[in-house]
């Protein structure tokens, strides 16, 4: 069971947002919320959501399938997007991705890294172009993203530092980034 005591109570809290009748509209916090339990979304917690929210399972997982926020296999404490799309790929943006390879030991194709640090994503446009080669580490942006850079991120991690992103608050870990989507956290101040 996914939605049982604290993390029901929240799970309740989020619903109360809602009018009665849009109930199903709490379904991207409370993906959030799954999320920043096991750093997923399980098959148990798509369920679970389907039957607070009265529609299927196929409709719940249909949301967060679609959005790459959500994660719905096995997951690293850290997740680092690193969008390969046009304007970043003319600044170097492949190199980039190369570089978060090699630093988190993450292989091509593998979900994350072995000692369970590092999940590496290769994303779509983050909406930045500007800032090419654009990366987003637990969903905080770092602008003009170079190899060296890259590897000098991960490493911070691998310290238990918290890098400091280019705007916005910064987040320990995917799961704490995800709590605060869902809207139950105080967002640090930048
Ligand atoms: S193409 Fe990379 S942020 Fe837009």
């Amino acid at each position: 069971m996914v939605f049982e005591g604290p993390l029901r109570a929240d799970a309740d809290s989020i619903l109360a947002r809602y009018p009665e009748d849009h109930r199903r509209s709490a379904v991207m916090p409370l993906l959030y919320l799954a999320q920043s339990v096991e750093g997923s979304v399980t098959r148990e917690a798509l369920r679970e959501i389907g039957a607070l929210l009265q529609i299927t399972t196929a409709e719940v997982e249909a949301v967060a399938s679609f959005y790459t926020m959500y994660r719905l296999r096995p997951t690293g404490t850290h997740v680092i997007s690193v969008c390969t799309n046009l304007a970043c790929k003319l600044r170097g943006a492949e190199a980039v991705f190369e570089a978060a390879h090699e630093a988190t030991g993450v292989a091509h194709g593998a979900e994350l890294s072995d000692d369970g640090l590092f999940t590496v994503h290769e994303e779509e446009c983050l909406g930045v172009c500007d800032f090419a080669p654009a990366v987003q580490i637990n969903f905080c942006s770092h602008d003009t993203v170079s190899p060296e850079r890259m590897r000098e991120l991960v490493a911070g991690l691998r310290a238990g530092e918290v890098p400091s992103p280019a705007r916005g608050p910064a987040f320990d870990s995917f799961k704490a980034a995800s709590r605060a989507l869902a809207g139950l956290e105080e967002v640090p101040s930048a």
